[in-house]
């Protein structure tokens, strides 16, 4: 029963494949094709079964569809906050060494802080799931997740903040161009938004891969913290309560969405509309996007 549940799962994930693998947005830029599409998730896929991950290789598909569509004109980082064991960041890294990029990995690599009351327990709404958080949870060494990504990533594109997002992603010194957040906690997104969001290029994506968590998601809607901390209007968030379309389980969905800088390219494109990281970075012309779709949109 599980096997045909597997079987039928990565069946019905073939045009979400297909679509990664033929679309000349995604990687197109940068020379890259489906054979070398083709390998990249063959890698991946080996990976998930090598380094235990959180995530799943279709989620690192998408993942790995934003980086390669980001024009090589637009400069800037890959960030990836929580990494746990790190496989998810193995992954990242290859399609990072792929366009050229580096990746940064932020982490206390003690695992979770303590949670407030209201992070202590978070349900999953549409699958019926409560994940239950503490302190420590996920704890991994630097030195574990650094072996992984030598024996089956790219350890050279690879940077690291070492502590507690509060304290580390204050005041992030990179432009970013696209963000992977996998951090369970309201508490931990908040500071990792702070630092990262000023810094995104326009047109660029901070994916979550708590997407099904509605109290966690509901931030990307509150319009009072975005206009107060980040100086914008909410962005919204797409995939909440259900997760962006990559994959079947019990139901059509995933655990990751994610938040786009400018709604539309028009958007991104207009002078007369600066945004908190123009703002921040005076003389910094927003470069726009080609408007991206979800790898299985
Ligand atoms: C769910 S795990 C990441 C899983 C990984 N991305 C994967 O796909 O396998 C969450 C990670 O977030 C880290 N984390 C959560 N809150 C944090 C905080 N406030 N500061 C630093 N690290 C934090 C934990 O240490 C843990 O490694």
């Amino acid at each position: 029963m599980r096997y045909l549940s597997r079987l039928s799962r990565n069946v019905l994930s073939i045009p979400v494949i297909l679509r990664f693998l033929h679309s000349r947005e995604i990687g197109g830029a940068y020379g890259i094709g489906a054979r070398k599409k083709l390998g990249l998730l063959v890698r991946f896929w080996r990976n998930t079964r090598r380094v235990e991950t959180l995530s799943d290789v279709r989620e690192h598909m998408e993942l790995a569809a934003a980086i390669l569509r980001v024009p090589p004109s637009v400069k800037g980082d890959v960030v990836e906050c929580g990494c746990y064991v790190g496989g998810s960041s193995v992954n990242l890294s290859l399609a990072c060494a792929m366009v050229g990029r580096r990746l940064l990995i932020c982490d206390s690599f003690e695992g979770l802080p303590e949670p407030e009351e209201h992070d202590r327990e978070h349900l999953a709404v549409h699958v019926g799931h409560v994940d239950t958080y503490y302190k420590g949870r996920f704890a991994a060494s630097l030195g574990l997740v650094k072996s992984n990504l030598e024996r089956y990533g790219n350890l050279e594109v690879c940077d690291f903040r070492v502590g507690f997002f509060d304290k580390t992603m204050a005041g992030l010194d990179r432009d970013v161009v696209m963000a992977f957040l996998d951090v369970d906690l309201i508490d931990s997104l908040k500071p990792c938004l702070r630092g990262i969001w000023p810094r995104l290029a326009q047109g660029c994506r901070v994916y979550v891969h708590e997407a099904r968590n509605i109290p966690l998601v509901a931030l990307f809607f509150d319009a009072s913290w975005w206009r107060q901390t980040l100086g914008q209007d909410a962005p919204g968030f797409v995939g909440s309560g259900v997760g962006l379309p990559l994959a079947v389980a019990t139901h059509w969905g995933s655990e990751l969405g994610y938040a786009q800088k400018a709604a539309a390219p028009e958007i991104a494109a207009a002078p007369s509309a600066p945004t908190a990281a123009s703002a921040a970075r005076p003389g910094v012309e927003p470069a726009p996007l080609e408007q991206p779709q979800p790898a299985g949109g």
